[in-house]
């Protein structure tokens, strides 16, 4: 069997193979943390991003999206507190001139620690076999005992310091604990510092006359500043919705796990502005329906959890997490958090603009709070490859590699394949899918055997295979062939399009959020 690390490896190098994930500038070896989408990464992209807006602005009359500029004035940045607080702590080792986060560093020793406890219980249990009692293992054991004590004390300073962003305490954690870097060995550690995850940039021709300008770190302050246009073009009342999907760039020093953590990813992000005091109603509402929308796709319940923030940014009265379940472990894919009014009040205070809405019906004027669900759209789509990727040992001994994708988010969703390359079959097949490519991506494919072929669809996960025979010119029926069960049925011509319309439609998905 193998490890979940090798299958993670393994599901890197498929993604590149068939043409989903590269690493950015591939020929220039690469650049750190940047990653492009190929041919099917992007259909599946798109597709995700086709589900998530439309079960906002099409299920939602409220809810309206708009998509903001990257760039935009400084000043946004200052009032949302990313130019002083959007940092992380960092460390560099003299010896080998490497960058590290504090924390991060910290973590992974707790993980050490951890696994050292994990251990032990593996090697009991190997032990005793059918008698073993972990629990009471766990709650006995001496070395267990000890190394959970030390766990316990290390994890409580560390919260500590960082709460109290006490920089000085993160460097004499790492000092105590003897963590040394991993490529010198040594602990020959500089001071600890704040470094801002913002990239800047500069806007205008001359070095006097530019104005430092900063990719946005994420896209919900395009909407903050967008709220009065939209509220009053749209004459929208509140509560309401404004969603947006774009591009959001950190400078993230640790970047690790592929897509899940980059330095240009992509958010999907939904403002529901509420009437003060309504905000807990809201945020509840929005918890449920986005775990409606994430399990509707279908990859497990129970891959799924919450994971409520004890530590609350100062402008948030509740925040959580929706985690998934990857292969390192359950990880943030989406966060839902109540920013009070916070960010409006922050432009309306640094623009100097009244930002407000006149509530008819109380005949009075009020900042509205916010309820934010945030989704990395690159983190999604780890989370639908990482389920979806099978390895399977067939009957006699054959391996196949399947991406057992929702039809529905497939990249390509019919493939068209005649079962010779004459006779007239190639013809055939180019008017079956000259007939479902308005619908549908659809791709043809007539080189190498059908066994090859069908191997290649199932590696990117296209639900349905339908080769066209010598029978096909006679009796207008082709072969289906489906991905997950590998069963064939003969299908007349004339029903392939209901029949792929019915397994890969939106709307069936979308149906099970209202
Ligand atoms: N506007 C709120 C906000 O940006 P966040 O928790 O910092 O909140 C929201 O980010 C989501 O964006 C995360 O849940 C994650 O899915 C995605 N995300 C954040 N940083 C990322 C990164 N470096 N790479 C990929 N996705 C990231």
């Amino acid at each position: 069997m193998a490890t979940q690390e090798e299958t993670f490896k393994k599901l890197v190098s498929h993604c590149k193979e068939y043409g989903f994930v590269f690493p950015s500038s591939e020929i220039y070896d690469g650049l750190g943390a940047v990653y492009d989408y190929g041919q099917n990464g992007v259909e599946l992209k798109n597709n995700i991003k086709r589900y998530w807006w439309d079960s906002m602005t099409l299920l939602h009359e409220n809810i309206v999206g708009i998509d903001a500029a990257i760039f935009m004035h400084p000043t946004v940045w200052k009032a949302s507190g990313h130019v002083d607080a959007f940092n992380d702590p960092l460390i560099d080792n003299r010896d080998s001139k490497k960058r590290y986060r504090a924390d991060v560093l910290i973590e992974d020793q707790l993980g050490k620690i951890e696994e050292k406890i994990n251990k032990e219980v593996e090697k009991a249990a190997k032990r005793f076999g059918e008698s073993f009692d972990e629990a009471m293992f766990r709650q006995t054991n001496a070395r267990v005992l000890e190394h959970q004590a030390h766990w316990d004390a290390l994890h409580e300073r560390y919260s500590k310091a960082m709460n109290a962003s006490d920089l000085a305490e993160l460097k004499q954690i790492i000092l105590d604990e003897e963590i040394v870097c991993p490529i010198s060995g040594t602990r020959n550690w500089t001071d600890v510092r704040q470094f801002n995850l913002m990239f800047q940039t500069e806007m205008g021709s001359t070095a006097d006359g530019a104005m430092k300008i900063y990719l946005r770190p994420e896209t919900a302050q395009g909407i903050f500043v967008n709220y009065l246009n939209v509220q009053k073009t749209g004459r929208m009342k509140i509560p309401f919705g404004i969603a947006q999907i774009g591009k959001a760039f950190r400078n993230e020093i640790v970047a690790r796990q592929f897509v899940f953590r980059m330095r240009e990813f992509e958010q999907m992000e939904m403002q529901f502005f509420v009437k003060p005091g309504t905000e807990m109603e809201w945020f509840k509402h929005w918890k449920e329906f986005r775990l409606k929308w994430h399990k509707a796709l279908g990859l497990g319940d129970e891959k799924y959890r919450f994971h409520d923030h004890e530590k609350l940014a100062h402008y948030a009265n509740a925040a959580t997490d929706i985690e998934f379940l990857m292969p390192f472990g359950f990880k943030e894919v989406e966060g839902i958090h109540s920013r009070t009014n916070f960010d409006l009040s922050q432009h309306a205070k640094y623009s100097g603009k009244k930002i407000e809405y006149f509530d008819p019906e109380l005949n009075e004027s009020y900042t509205p709070y916010v309820i934010e669900t945030s989704i990395g759209v690159d983190r999604m789509f780890l989370s639908i490859m990482c389920s979806s990727y099978k390895e399977e040992t067939l009957e006699g001994g054959e391996t196949r590699v399947v991406l057992s994708l929702p039809p529905v988010l497939a990249p390509v969703k019919a493939c068209v394949m005649p079962l010779v390359k004459k006779d007239g079959l190639p013809e055939k097949a180019r008017e079956v899918m000259d007939m479902l490519k308005f619908d549908f991506k659809t791709t043809y494919d007539e080189k190498d055997s059908i066994g090859k072929r069908y191997r290649r669809q199932d590696a990117i996960g296209t639900p349905f295979c339908i080769t066209i025979d010598h029978d096909t010119l006679n009796d207008n029926c082709v072969t289906v062939r489906y991905r997950d069960t590998m069963a064939q049925d003969r299908v007349k011509i004339e029903d392939l399009h209901a029949m792929i319309q019915k397994a890969v439609d939106m709307k069936q998905v979308l149906r099970k959020l209202v």
